[in-house]
Formats: structure tokens, C-alpha cells, sequence
């Protein structure tokens, strides 16, 4: 039995999380499911974007969901105080290409480790006379936990290589440590191939030569970027999922927003949320149910079936009862 907490939050964020929950519902594990608050409708009836009571249901789950919130001006944004809160360390961005959708290349498989804690997003800025400085934070053992958790990831998921990505040449010192943490690491898994680029030449190789990315492990700006442009390669936001782990808690969730736009018209796109899902499982050391949700999604896109994004003609719910029959008969 898997205690999930819930948080569907706002716009299409309850309308992928009902999906994903329909596709969840058809594997055969037992889960017990807790609705928490947070966002903007969170913030309208109680006056905060993310209340201590869903800390406190994020913090007792053996993994919680996000769906998406939106941004209320002026306050706390809820995933970035649940990173914060629960130290969720990693951010981890698989990119893969699947069957029948749009992108630039059919086979793409690699994951992306971002740190996110420290970096620049520490948000240490001050204005000076002439403008206006930020702190770059990057320590020894920040890095040092992020580079591990990449070496085990590639080691569980089977892949042979992880490559760090820095710009140590600039940044002597913050990346000139995150370099050398990152050999000192890999020298504790010779059976992984260890290898570094800068971000630049890296920004470049995505576009030209993806495929020889297995695992990188990257600083918590580079890594901001990088995932996004990743993601562009395979289909972009409706089929981005991610990760948020830390020692104790996970979060999973969609890349992408609350897409107010689109949102009460049954038409997002549930990919993203459905393949959060599917690594949630993975994550509980359930590999196997992984797989199968992964599968039976492709099966479904395989057919075109999918949302209007993605060219196709799908509802949000169509495209969830059609996953979720597949899982059944997997
Ligand atoms: P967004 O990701 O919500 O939307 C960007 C574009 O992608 C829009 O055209 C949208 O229609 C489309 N899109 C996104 N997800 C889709 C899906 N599943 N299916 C089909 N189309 C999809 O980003 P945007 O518009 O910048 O932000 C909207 C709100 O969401 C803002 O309040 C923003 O702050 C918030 N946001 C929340 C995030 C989170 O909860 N983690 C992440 C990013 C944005
Ligand atoms: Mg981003």
C-alpha cells in the first residue's frame, strides 16, 4: 500500500491529474490517495498558495503528484516552497521521444539532473550603485550529493555514461568545483563512463548530436535551461515529465503550467502527467508497473490518438480511458 499525496492545483492541473489517476487506477498496486491544497483557487479560499497542511501531507506520503498551479503575484510560489521545505535536492527530466508524436528526433533517449537548491537560484540579490549583483552558491556538498544521485540513477536505470555540464572555464571557481566533485564522484563507478562539456558547447550539441547524451548532471541554471530545450526536442511541454527527489520525499509533475487558456475544455494534453506517474512508480521500486503505463501509452499515441497540441483530435478523458484500457489489458 503506497500512501500518494494529491495536488491537482489549477487551470488543466485537475484535468491531467484526473487522467493520470484514471491510467493509476488500472495498475494492479494499492494506493491510498490524500487531496492537498495549493495555488491560486488554494489561495481564494484560504488566503495562502500553499498551506502547512499540505507540507505536512507532501512530507507523511511515500510520493505526492503535482499537477500544476498558477502563479498568484506577491506570493509564495508552491512547488518552489515544496522543493525548499523538503529539501527535494534533484530535479530529474528523462527526455524521450515516443511513438506518433511531432519532434525533431524519433529516438531520443536520456535524462537530465538538475541541482535545485543552490546556484544562482539561491536568490541572493542586491542592488549597487551601478546596478545590481547576484550570488552564484555552489558547495561541495550540494554537489557532491547531486553527482551521486546521477552515478546511482544511471547505474539503476542501466545506462552507461553521465556527463557533467559546467562552465568551469568562466566560473573557475563555483563550476571549477563542481567539476572536480564530479571526477572525485565518478571515480567510485568505473563501470559508468564519466565525461564533462560546457553549457555552451552542450546548448549546441542538442540540436546537433542528442543522441550521444546518456545522463547529464548540471548545476541548477544550466540545468533550467538545458531541460527546457531537451524537452523542444521530443514534443515539448504536453509530453514533459519530471521529477523533484530529495533523501525523503518526491514530487512528481508535469514540466508544464497551469495553461489557463485551454484549461475547462477537456483538451490538455495528460502525457506529461501520465509519464510523472509512470516515474513516480518507478521511483517506489515498482519498475515494472512503470513500463507498463509507459507502454500503453505509446500504444495509445502509436494509434494518433491524441490531444490538439499534438495535432490530433483527442480529449483529455478520451486519451486517459484509452491509456487505461491498454494498462488492463497489458
Ligand atoms: P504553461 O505551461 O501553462 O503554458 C505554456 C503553453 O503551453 C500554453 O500555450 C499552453 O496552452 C501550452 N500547454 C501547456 N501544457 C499543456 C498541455 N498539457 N496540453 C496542451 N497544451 C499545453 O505556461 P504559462 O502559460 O507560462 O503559465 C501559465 C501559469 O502556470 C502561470 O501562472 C505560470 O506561473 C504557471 N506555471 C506553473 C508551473 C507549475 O505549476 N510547476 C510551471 C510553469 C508555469
Ligand atoms: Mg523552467
Amino acid at each position: 500500500m503506497y500512501r500518494i499525496t494529491v495536488i491537482p492545483g489549477d487551470g488543466i492541473g485537475g484535468e491531467v491529474m484526473d487522467a493520470a489517476l484514471t491510467v493509476l487506477d488500472a495498475v494492479d498496486l494499492e494506493f491510498e490517495f490524500t487531496l492537498a491544497e495549493a495555488g491560486d483557487g488554494c489561495f481564494r479560499r484560504c488566503g495562502e498558495t500553499i498551506p502547512d497542511e499540505t507540507i505536512r501531507l507532501v512530507r507523511k506520503a511515500d510520493a505526492t503528484l503535482f499537477g500544476a498551479v498558477t502563479t498568484v503575484p506577491g506570493q509564495k510560489s508552491a512547488i518552489i516552497t515544496l522543493r525548499r521545505e523538503l529539501d527535494l535536492f534533484a530535479n530529474l527530466r528523462p527526455v524521450r521521444s515516443l511513438p506518433g508524436v511531432p519532434c525533431l528526433y524519433p529516438d531520443l533517449d536520456f535524462v537530465i539532473v538538475r541541482e535545485n537548491t543552490e546556484d544562482l537560484y539561491v536568490g541572493d540579490e542586491e542592488y549597487t550603485s551601478d546596478g545590481a549583483v547576484a550570488r552564484r552558491v555552489i558547495t561541495r556538498a550540494a554537489s557532491e550529493r547531486i553527482v551521486r544521485f546521477a552515478f546511482d540513477y544511471a547505474v539503476g536505470d542501466g545506462r552507461g555514461g553521465v556527463t557533467a555540464v559546467h562552465k568551469a572555464n568562466v566560473l573557475k571557481k563555483t563550476d571549477g568545483i563542481f567539476r572536480e566533485v564530479f571526477y572525485e564522484v565518478a571515480s567510485s563507478y568505473p563501470q559508468v563512463e564519466a565525461n564533462d562539456y560546457y553549457v555552451d558547447a552542450t546548448a549546441m550539441y542538442l540540436i546537433t548530436q542528442p543522441h550521444e547524451f546518456d545522463v547529464i548532471v548540471t548545476t541548477n541554471m544550466f540545468g533550467d535551461i538545458l531541460s527546457d530545450e531537451a524537452a523542444a526536442l521530443v514534443g515539448g511541454l504536453g509530453v514533459a515529465p519530471s521529477a523533484n527527489i530529495g533523501k525523503k520525499n518526491a514530487i512528481f509533475e508535469p514540466v508544464h503550467g497551469s495553461a489557463p487558456q485551454i484549461a475547462g475544455k477537456n483538451i490538455a494534453n495528460p502525457t506529461a502527467m501520465i509519464l510523472s506517474t509512470a516515474l513516480m512508480l518507478k521511483h517506489l521500486k515498482k519498475p515494472q508497473e512503470a513500463q507498463k503505463i509507459q507502454e500503453a501509452l505509446e500504444r495509445v499515441l502509436k494509434k494518433g490518438v491524441m490531444t490538439p497540441d499534438l495535432g490530433g483530435t483527442a480529449t483529455t478523458s478520451g486519451m486517459a480511458d484509452a491509456v487505461r484500457k491498454e494498462v488492463l489489458e497489458l
